[in-house]
């Protein structure tokens, strides 16, 4: 049976341009799209994994830390 846990890693995106995106991808049989969040230059978001969550999308210039790394996307 399927368990969901979430996940405690964090990882954190800091957006280096104005209008990045964050989205959040459904966990599960589906993979759609649950959330979008913006974020302008400078701000930081800092998210899990979890039950809901099971990938993410970056798109627009972002410095991402995560427990595999540190990258930046152009
Ligand atoms: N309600 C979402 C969830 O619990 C919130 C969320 C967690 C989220 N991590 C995310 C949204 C990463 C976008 C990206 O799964």
């Amino acid at each position: 049976m399927y368990e969901p846990t979430i996940k405690s890693d964090f990882f954190v995106i800091k957006a280096l341009e104005d209008g990045v995106s964050v989205i959040g991808l459904t966990r599960g049989n589906d993979t759609k799209f649950h959330h979008s969040e913006k974020l302008d230059k400078g701000e930081v978001m800092i998210a899990q994994f979890t039950e809901h969550t099971s990938a993410v999308k970056v798109r627009g210039r972002a410095m991402i830390q995560t427990s595999h790394g540190e990258m930046e996307n152009s």
